[in-house]
């Protein structure tokens, strides 16, 4: 999966390897019954990608990235009191009754075996005044909590000041996920305040605006 966060690339150093231009395009079109592979090409969309096992990976994390998500810090702590966190903003939703929600760690993570093998972990959800903390938790630091004031949750787990939701979790499951590893909750207590959150898109943090009326309920 992705590498953190979405790197830019420029739209033309990306390969069509379908689609209009491609090589593969008159061929496709012409031999499939479906013909689904001749939907009409928007200008303004890149070209499909994916369909060759050298496709270039950069394109993947561009579409990926241009459904925003918050930005998180997932914490835990381990068994002799090491305090662990990551920027995460692969959190979701995922069930109500029971509520659980989910997250994914990079297997290359220093700190996979703090997640895997324990028995809670915190989400803090980030304000968009956070900035900071996202850049200190998303990358390799030695101490990541020099300086920082936590308060200790359920099962340990650091709770970040200024967090717009916490969500304290008991470790449901994990499960293989490629090169990341899936860590489902279950949300045992959890808290939100009126704050902007942090937003990440297209690579870039930003703060929520507000498009439309809030959906009902
Ligand atoms: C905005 C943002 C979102 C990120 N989301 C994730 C994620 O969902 N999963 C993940 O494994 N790494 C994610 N990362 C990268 C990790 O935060 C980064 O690799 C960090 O070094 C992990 O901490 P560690 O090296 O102490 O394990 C993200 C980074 C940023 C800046």
């Amino acid at each position: 999966m992705p590498r953190w966060p979405t790197p830019s690339c420029a739209a033309s150093t990306i390969r069509a390897t379908t689609g209009p231009g491609s090589p593969t395009w008159k061929r496709r079109s012409a031999s499939s019954p479906e013909r689904w592979n001749a939907v009409p090409h928007d200008a303004a969309i890149h070209a499909w990608q994916g369909e060759r096992s050298d496709a270039d990976p950069r394109a993947l994390r561009q579409a990926l990235g241009c459904f925003a998500t918050g930005v998180t810090v997932v914490t835990t702590v381990t068994p002799d009191g090491r305090k662990v966190g990551v920027t995460a903003s692969s959190f979701n939703s995922v069930s109500m009754e029971p509520p659980l929600i989910l997250w994914s760690l990079s297997s290359r993570s220093p700190n996979l075996s703090a997640f895997r093998d324990g028995s809670h972990f915190a989400v803090n959800v980030l304000a968009a005044s956070q900035v900071d903390l996202c850049n200190r938790f998303g990358r390799p630091l030695d101490d990541k909590f020099a300086d920082l004031e936590v308060a200790a949750g359920l099962g340990g787990s650091p709770l970040l000041p200024g967090a717009v939701a916490q969500f304290e979790c008991a470790c449901e499951a994990t499960y293989p996920g490629g090169d990341h590893l899936i860590i489902l909750g279950r949300v045992l207590r959890f808290r939100w305040s009126e704050e902007t959150p942090l937003l990440f898109c297209q690579g870039r943090l930003g703060a929520a605006a507000p498009a439309a009326p809030a959906l009902a309920a």
